[in-house]
């Protein structure tokens, strides 16, 4: 070993510690979600999930837009901690699959177990469901058609449910303000998030009983909603008649039920949102001063959307995860937790 230490060596190895400090932090600081969170431990995470889903998709066009409305039910709730996918279990879980939003309405949770199964097989005790969930979200906008993001990771599972919490969830029904407040509530605060996370309703469907009030009796009024295209609501009328079946089932994106494009945005100019909460956006007279004009400008630009929904679904994926390991675990199944 040389005793003398020169310069250069001396720079040779600052610039070692400084890459050995910078691939600590490239994987992840302590409570804080990264990207490359399983490049070691799982490698093909990513590519393990994207197949399953696609399988999925052969027999179910509908399965890209339920598995991300799961990622929002389950981070508005308590935040990302796949608290929604736990099944009930008496005097100990009150599933949050029974709350009012969920009940008879999110699907998907095969599909969810079989990538656990499928990641269980490559990687044992790695990958957790919430994370799980966050990859399917993402992996299901981009094979729609819509952005990709670098997806955070490195949640770990929750050990609860909240019931209440998921009662709590936003409502078809709630006006501008109360959306508003919810967002805020887990710390969406600006309205941009709002705006562009309600995109997502650009694929999937809804069930009738959510629009009969918008088409037979608004707010009392024995008339259908003013805010509603005419031509929208006779193509309503029809597919959702008066007493009839109210979990039969109508495309939340008339133009393009399946794809991930701006026609959300381009439906709401033209008074063809299905939701009320949907429709607000751009008709509530509360709107009128900043929520409307972000739905004109995601209306106009397809980019501008596609980059702000990138950006609010990271930020949905951030809420509050849980990455103190005596708080989480990784689940072995995503319906109960481990050891129970
Ligand atoms: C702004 C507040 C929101 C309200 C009030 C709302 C409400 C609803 C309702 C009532 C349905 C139909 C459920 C049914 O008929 O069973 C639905 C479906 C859906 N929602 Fe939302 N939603 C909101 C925000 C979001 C967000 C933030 C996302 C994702 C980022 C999302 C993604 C979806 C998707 C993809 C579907 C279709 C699911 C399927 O076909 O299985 N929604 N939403
Ligand atoms: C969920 O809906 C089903 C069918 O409508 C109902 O029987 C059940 O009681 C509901 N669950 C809860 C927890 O309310
Ligand atoms: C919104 O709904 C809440 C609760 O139902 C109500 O108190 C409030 O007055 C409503 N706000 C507007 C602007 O309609
Ligand atoms: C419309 O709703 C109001 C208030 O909920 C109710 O009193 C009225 O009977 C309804 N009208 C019709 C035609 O269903
Ligand atoms: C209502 O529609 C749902 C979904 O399409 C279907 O499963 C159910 O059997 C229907 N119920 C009745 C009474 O027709």
């Amino acid at each position: 070993m040389a005793s003398s230490t020169s310069p250069a060596a001396n720079a040779a190895a600052g610039v070692l510690v400084a890459m050995v400090l910078a691939a600590v932090c490239l994987h992840c600081l302590a409570a804080q979600l990264c990207e490359d969170y399983y490049d070691d431990t799982c490698p093909n995470a990513y590519d393990i999930v994207k197949k399953v889903l696609v399988d999925a998709h052969r027999s179910d066009v509908r399965i890209f837009a339920s598995l991300i409305r799961l990622h929002f039910h389950d981070c508005f709730v308590q935040g990302c901690d796949g608290s929604l996918l736990l099944d009930g279990v008496p005097g100990v879980i009150n599933s949050e699959k029974g709350a009012p939003p969920n009940n008879g309405s999110v699907r998907g949770f095969p599909v969810v177990d079989k990538v656990k199964a499928a990641l269980e097989d490559a990687c044992p005790g790695i990958v957790s469901c919430a994370d799980i969930l966050a990859i399917a979200a993402e992996i299901s906008v981009e094979l729609s058609g819509g952005p990709k993001w670098g997806i955070l990771l490195g949640r770990l599972d929750g050990l609860t449910a909240n019931f209440q919490s998921a009662s709590n969830l936003p409502s078809p029904f709630d006006n501008l303000t109360i959306l508003e407040k919810k967002f805020r509530d887990v710390g969406l605060r600006d309205p941009v998030d709002l705006v562009a996370l309600s995109g997502a309703h650009t694929f999937g469907r809804a069930q009738c009983q959510f629009v009969t009030d918008r088409l037979y009796n608004f707010s009392g009024t024995g008339r259908p909603d003013p805010t509603l295209n005419s031509g929208y609501r006779a193509f309503l009328t029809q597919r959702c008649p008066l007493n009839g079946n109210g979990s039969a089932l109508t495309n939340l994106d008339p133009t393009t039920p399946d794809t991930f494009d701006k026609n959300y945005y381009t439906n709401l100019e033209v008074n063809r949102g299905l939701l009320d909460s949907d429709q607000i956006l751009k008709s509530a007279p509360e709107a009128q001063g900043v929520i409307a004009p972000i739905v004109d400008q995601f209306a106009r630009s397809q980019d501008a959307f596609f980059k702000s929904f990138a950006q609010s679904m990271i930020k949905m994926g951030n809420i509050q995860p849980v990455t103190d390991p005596s708080m989480g675990e990784i689940r072995c199944n995503c319906r109960k937790v481990n050891d129970s």
